[in-house]
């Protein structure tokens, strides 16, 4: 059967370069970064210049980057680590934002959750009225993993600066995908996996003079902020994965871009389905549709019977039958957010997989929504 992916966002394949980098730090070169001795040396001195190809995509200095094992990983060492007792976050941000949330307000802190509009945006205003004297940090997702909604993370900073307060933004979907200016960011996350890189490799970006208590404390690698033998092999093929990035984006972008309109267009031609996100300020990797009358896990299923790989949501909600909490803080209906289908590009779609894709979709939506009771009622 054919085989069509399209869930970019939840992961991506290893880049083969990638796979060739990480290789010899599995055999010849599995030195402890701590040691003294050369192998350690070694894998000390690999470590490092990973560091520095990381740093080189977000214009950030190379000890401005600090290796944990994942995203999720970063952004609770980032929530939890920051001494204050109030904090500003969207109502979009990724489940390990949101839950971080809430397990700070059970320790007592105080989140306030910014709304969103129709499209998913923030109004940054909205972030200027909530910032009291007591506000340690402000948390916003750049690029929204579910609708591809891109945040004014510029303005939002610029904001926080002139207020004195931490900015925050989880780059998970963003980095290595779009220019990133870090100039008022003073703590940024991303993951290895998002960008062609293994798994098990995320990086915080944290300014000079941040102050971030650990969430693991241990042997006291990575200057204490994240402890534990550092998981090398995985940081080499996220910093080839890096370096692939930053030589393609133009050129990735230009591709995808093409695709996702194409994409667009011919989805949009069936009946009552409707694009979530804003029409301009987003990623163009990221198409997310609901469709009426149907359910999106009836979908999903469906398409993978013919092959195809897509979501309903973010890939760690697509298990739970909630609805979307970012499709209903953009106004969505219960209904309408558990009809919602995300389709997300990569630099091995092709224009043949998406012809494919829109096929089966076409099928498979016809096919469900005979049987639809949602469908028979309205008839
Ligand atoms: C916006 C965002 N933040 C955080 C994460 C978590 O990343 P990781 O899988 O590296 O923990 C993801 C992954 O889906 C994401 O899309």
């Amino acid at each position: 059967m054919k085989k069509v992916y399209l869930d970019y966002v939840a992961t991506t394949p290893v880049d083969p370069l990638a796979v060739k980098e990480m290789a010899p730090y599995f055999s010849d070169k599995f030195g402890n970064t701590m040691s003294l001795y050369s192998l350690g040396r070694e894998a000390k001195k690999d470590l490092e210049e990973s560091r520095k190809k990381i740093a080189s995509l977000i214009s950030a200095d190379p000890e401005e980057i600090f290796f944990t094992s994942s995203a999720t990983e970063s952004n609770n060492t980032i929530l939890k680590g920051i001494k204050g007792s109030h904090m500003v976050i969207s109502s979009i941000e990724h489940a390990c934002i949101m839950e971080s949330a809430l397990w700070l307000e059970k320790q007592g802190a105080r989140v306030t959750r910014i709304p969103v509009d129709k499209f998913g945006l923030v109004n940054p205003l909205d972030i200027e009225k909530a910032i009291t004297k007591d506000t340690a940090l402000v948390s916003i997702i750049h690029g929204s993993n579910e609708v591809g909604t891109i945040q004014d993370i510029g303005e939002i900073g610029r904001i926080c600066r002139e207020k004195n307060v931490l900015f925050h933004t989880d780059a998970s979907q963003t980095f290595g995908k779009i220019k990133i200016d870090v100039e008022n960011i003073d703590l940024l996350s991303a993951s290895s996996h998002k960008i062609y890189g293994p798994k098990g490799a995320g990086i915080i970006f944290k300014r000079k003079g941040v102050d971030l208590t650990p969430l693991i404390h241990g042997g006291g690698q990575e200057e204490g902020l994240r402890s534990s033998t550092v998981n090398v092999p995985s940081i080499v093929g996220f910093a080839k994965a890096c370096q692939i990035a930053e030589e393609r984006m133009e050129k990735d972008l230009e591709k995808i871009s093409r695709l996702f309109k194409k994409l667009v267009q011919e989805v949009l031609k069936i009946d009552n389905v409707y694009l979530t996100g804003h029409p301009e300020k987003r990623l163009k990797n990221i198409a997310s549709f609901y469709f009426s009358f149907i359910e999106g896990e009836s979908l999903v299923l469906s398409l993978d019977l013919e092959g195809i790989a897509v979501s309903t949501g973010s890939a760690c909600s697509s298990r739970s039958l909630e609805p979307s909490h970012v499709l209903i803080a953009m106004g969505l209906e219960h209904e309408q957010a558990h009809g919602s289908l995300r389709v997300s590009l990569g630099r091995n779609t092709t224009e043949g997989e998406i012809d494919y894709f829109v096929d089966k979709l076409k099928e498979s939506v016809n096919k469900l929504r005979k049987i639809s009771p949602l469908c028979i009622q309205k008839k």
